[in-house]
């Protein structure tokens, strides 16, 4: 017999769907009367929200499980979440013996029966996803940071080659669009003045994207919304309108190409090509010219030649990203990429990932360098390093440090005096004045 818990931790690797979950996990385990951890304290129940989108990821999973055995050879309660809990199910408690229990992405919402159940001596698995949603049955929102996530949509029905998401998650299902807007109200009443709209597929959502925004936009002491991630074959006209229409709107865009060569793009099932892509991009620029582009690749797919990577370097020259997340392919069981001939070899993807990162890397730096100089307004969300110094938000989601008694959660004018590849410099607009 174990004791039921007293104190959770949560930690969630991954995507932002997963951090969402993550919250709204420890928010659960909150309401049932549990405390969380503190740092560096044992906690009773370990949850780990788990991420399945390449192998490394996956591994990661059980190295972490494995470290959760203490010195004295005693454990917290181990669930395992997220989308390796999805994907494994029962076979993760053969894989290792330190689970407990396992629970999948749409059904975490039974988190507390679970634990009551291994308190019981039990080993229960859920990874249903049930056509009534989970969202149903959680607690309300508690007070949060300045920057909040909210899930509007769960799912994917794309099926890109290469991508676990539609097995891990599910079919495409939007949220009832009443709900997202109390949701986002009750965020912004307990601190948030930023909201990131999140879905695998965002921008489809149903009762459209754009109106949601619109209608998120008029909640009062909301400063900011955001939204990630979206497809380049569901950029709406509406949607594109509301960036040059809604001043709350952040001018930033998360469009993954992955590829810029069209025999991989078809490859991969995505439904664009380079040129389409290209197209959507400048329909976004003509509305919101300032916008920051931010975007996902894969080297080394099946099939890619170095015409094709070729082809992924003009890409990011002709859109000058801001920033960008590149990744080497990586074969997951039971995706249709994962049986396609023409494996590219790992000491060519290596070269493949550097010779993209440095060039997507020029053009951060030239997307921040452009920045110096002007004036624009941060959302402080942390501390920096040195004494005084804060870390905010600019519209462009760089992180810029600026020195200032502002506290975290305030908005600060500023002026960009510096400009790193990751990063910026500021000072505060008033004392620029002063000087
Ligand atoms: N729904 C989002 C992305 C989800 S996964 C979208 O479509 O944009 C985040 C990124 O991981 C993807 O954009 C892709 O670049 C990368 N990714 C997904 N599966 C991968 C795989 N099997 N190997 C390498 N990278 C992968
Ligand atoms: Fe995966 Fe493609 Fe869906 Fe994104 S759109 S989650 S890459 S299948
Ligand atoms: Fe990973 Fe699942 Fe997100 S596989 S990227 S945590 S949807």
């Amino acid at each position: 017999m174990t004791e039921i818990p007293k104190t959770y931790r949560v930690k969630s690797f991954g995507c932002q769907m997963n951090v969402y979950d993550g919250e709204r996990m420890a928010e659960l385990l909150g309401a049932q009367g549990m405390t969380a951890a503190g740092d560096g304290e044992d906690a009773d129940l370990v949850v780990l929200n788990t991420c399945h989108i390449r192998e490394k990821a996956a591994e990661k999973a059980y190295s972490d499980v494995g470290r959760l055995r203490r010195e004295d050879g005693s454990k917290p309660i181990v669930a395992l979440a997220g989308c390796v809990a999805q994907a494994e199910g029962a076979e993760a408690k053969s894989r290792s013996s330190l689970i407990d229990l396992v629970v999948g992405p749409q059904a975490y919402h039974r988190l507390p029966d679970m634990v009551a159940e291994v308190a019981k001596g039990g080993r229960p698995v859920d990874t249903d996803m049930p056509a009534i949603s989970k969202f149903g049955a959680l607690p309300a929102r508690r007070k949060v940071g300045p920057s909040a996530f909210l899930t509007v949509q769960e799912g994917c029905d794309k099926f890109c080659t290469y991508c676990v998401v539609p097995y891990t998650r599910g079919a495409e299902i939007s949220r009832p669009f009443a709900d997202v807007v109390a949701e986002a109200q009750s965020l912004v009443d307990g601190g948030a003045r930023e909201i990131t709209l999140l879905g695998q597929n965002v921008n489809a959502f149903e009762g459209g994207l754009d109106n949601l925004i619109r209608a998120i936009a008029k909640i009062d002491g909301l400063e900011r919304i955001r939204y990630t991630t979206s497809h380049p074959a569901d950029m709406s006209d509406a949607l594109i309108a509301a960036h040059g229409e809604i001043d709350k709107l952040m001018p930033y865009l998360h469009l993954p190409v992955q590829s810029g060569s069209d025999p991989i793009l078809k490859a991969m099932n995505r439904s664009h090509t380079a040129e389409s892509y290209l197209e959507t991009l400048e329909k976004v620029r003509t509305a919101r010219p300032d916008i920051a582009i931010s975007g996902d690749f894969i080297v080394g797919f099946p099939g890619e030649r170095e015409e094709d990577f070729a082809a992924t370097l003009a890409i990011v020259d002709a859109v000058g990203y801001a920033s960008a997340y590149s990744f080497k392919y990586s074969a997951r069981p039971g995706t249709p990429a994962a049986v396609m001939e023409g494996a590219v070899a790992p000491e060519v993807m290596d070269d493949r990932l550097q010779r993209l990162q440095a060039r997507l890397a020029e053009h951060s730096l030239a997307f921040n360098r452009a920045t110096v100089g002007k004036d624009t307004r941060i959302l402080i969300d942390r501390k920096g390093r040195l004494p005084g110094q804060m870390i905010g938000k600019s519209p462009w989601l760089q992180s810029v440090f600026v020195e200032t008694g502002a506290r975290i959660g305030d908005m600060v004018d500023v002026t960009v005096t510096k400009a790193l590849p990751n990063s910026l410099g500021g000072v505060l607009r008033d004392s620029k004045v002063a000087a």
